[in-house]
């Protein structure tokens, strides 16, 4: 009988039919029959260094060692979340040096931490209307209280009756965003929540203009902009956080998978001086009620400080910039399938195939179909609401990219449904 739960799974399919991973190494996923698999989607988006690096591990092993866990309650520290604070605010791309860290244990408690620190913000300041949050269409931020009550993903948002906080959902046109802070009323908004490039809602590439035009009708009318960079972050648009890309200076990011590479789980928000004023000047005046156990674990840390390390020294964030002409290049065509509708590609090492709304329609979670028959051809994609995503870890190789959009062919060819019959001419 089968009792493991799978996340975002249809259980009643999964249950008893899963896919049991063994062993990994560099861009190479096992199963536990010792076929090998590309890691076409670094995991969940998060394998940016690769799998099996001992340096890694062994930090996270010293650590264990000698202090495998303590609180940062209070004024508690530890020597590895006090180290990796210092080089991810040293590495903001907001006063650099002087941004605060704050830790929790992944992507979805940063973004809870970082809308209840743009609103606790403005109730600081005693602007106590500003608590809206604006997210953007096709943003997923994670399954916590206030991620899935900004996703820009609907059916994430469907059936869990009244959800956390006042927000609403913008589309993915300037015009669009201008008529929400009008409609809404800009001293009514408390932040603007958004991924440089969205992940799991589809890897939408911003229309030119657009994170620039947020930041500055943000600016404009004094809302905080919170970028999440838990997928676009740590090298997967070729920089740090993502947004560097858009010379755009948010008041606060969110991050996670990247920053340990998922050897263990981290997340955590960046949060601008000017934000973090209420709660660091006066001694007495006011307390952060709020924070999960496991901020500043000191072994998640030490990972971290390992992920690092490996990211400086063998040159890796700015591949994610470097190789994107090639992934787009090595799924280009793919556009020529009959069932794909399109192929999303061109910022960052990270793509999607959408497939032709016949074969949504006609072919059982086609999804899911194309990424086992990808798998069957031995490469690992994500699957997505209308397709799946690529996200290779950045040392992936030209010739492996390739195999990719081979992997991603085999497993079209493999769908079960009708090529579409060619109009006849004229009709
Ligand atoms: C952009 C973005 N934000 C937040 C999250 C949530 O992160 P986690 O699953 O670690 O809670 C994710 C997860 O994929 C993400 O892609």
């Amino acid at each position: 009988m089968a009792t493991l739960w799978h996340p975002f799974s249809d259980m009643a399919a999964v249950a008893d039919h899963e896919f049991v991973v063994d062993r990994a190494e560099g861009v190479w996923v096992y199963d536990e029959a010792g076929r090998r698999y590309l890691d076409g989607c670094a995991s969940l988006w998060y394998a940016n260094v690769g799998h099996g690096r001992t340096e890694i591990v062994e930090a996270a092993t010293r650590q264990m060692a000698q202090l495998e866990a303590y609180s940062c309650f209070a004024d508690i520290a530890n020597r590895p979340a006090l180290e990796l604070a210092d080089r991810l605010s040293a590495l903001a791309p907001m006063s650099p040096g002087e941004t605060k860290v704050f830790f929790g244990s992944g992507g979805a408690d940063a973004i809870d931490t970082a809308v209840k620190l743009a609103r606790g913000y403005w109730q600081a300041r005693g602007e106590h209307q500003r608590v809206h949050i604006v997210s953007r269409e096709t943003g997923y931020h994670g399954t916590h209280g206030y991620g899935t009550s900004i996703v820009g993903i609907p059916a994430n948002r469907e059936g869990w009756g009244v959800l956390a906080g006042e927000n609403t959902v913008a589309p993915q046109d300037l015009d669009g965003v201008e008529k929400v802070f009008a409609d809404v009323g800009p001293e009514r908004i408390a932040a603007f929540v958004m991924e440089p490039v969205t992940g799991a809602g589809g890897v939408h590439i911003p229309p030119a203009g657009y994170v620039e035009g947020v930041a500055e009708l943000c600016r404009r009318h004094g809302v905080l902009l919170v970028i999440d960079a838990v997928i676009c972050g740590f090298g997967r648009l070729g920089t740090w956080w993502g947004i560097e890309r858009f010379g755009v200076q948010p008041d606060l990011v969110t991050f996670a998978k990247g920053v340990t590479s998922g050897y263990l789980p981290l997340g955590g928000v960046l949060v601008s001086p000017q934000v973090a004023e209420p709660w660091w000047t006066t001694p007495g005046e006011r307390t952060l009620r709020h924070g999960p156990t496991y901020s500043g674990h000191p072994t998640c840390c030490a990972a971290g400080l390992a992920t690092l390390d490996i990211y400086e020294r063998e040159d890796l964030i700015p591949r994610g910039q470097q190789l994107e002409a090639a992934l787009e290049a090595a799924l280009a065509p793919l556009r020529d399938h009959p069932y794909v509708a399109e192929v999303r590609a061109g910022l960052g090492l990270l793509a999607a195939v959408e497939l032709t709304p016949e074969v949504l329609s006609s072919v059982t979670d086609a999804p899911n179909a194309l990424l086992r028959g990808a798998r069957d051809a031995g490469v690992l994609v994500r699957g997505l609401g209308k397709g799946v995503a690529v996200s290779p870890p950045l040392t992936i190789g030209d010739d492996e990219l390739r195999l990719l959009g081979e992997g991603l062919r085999a497993g079209l060819d493999a769908l079960p449904a009708e090529p579409p019959v060619p109009s006849a001419p004229g009709a």
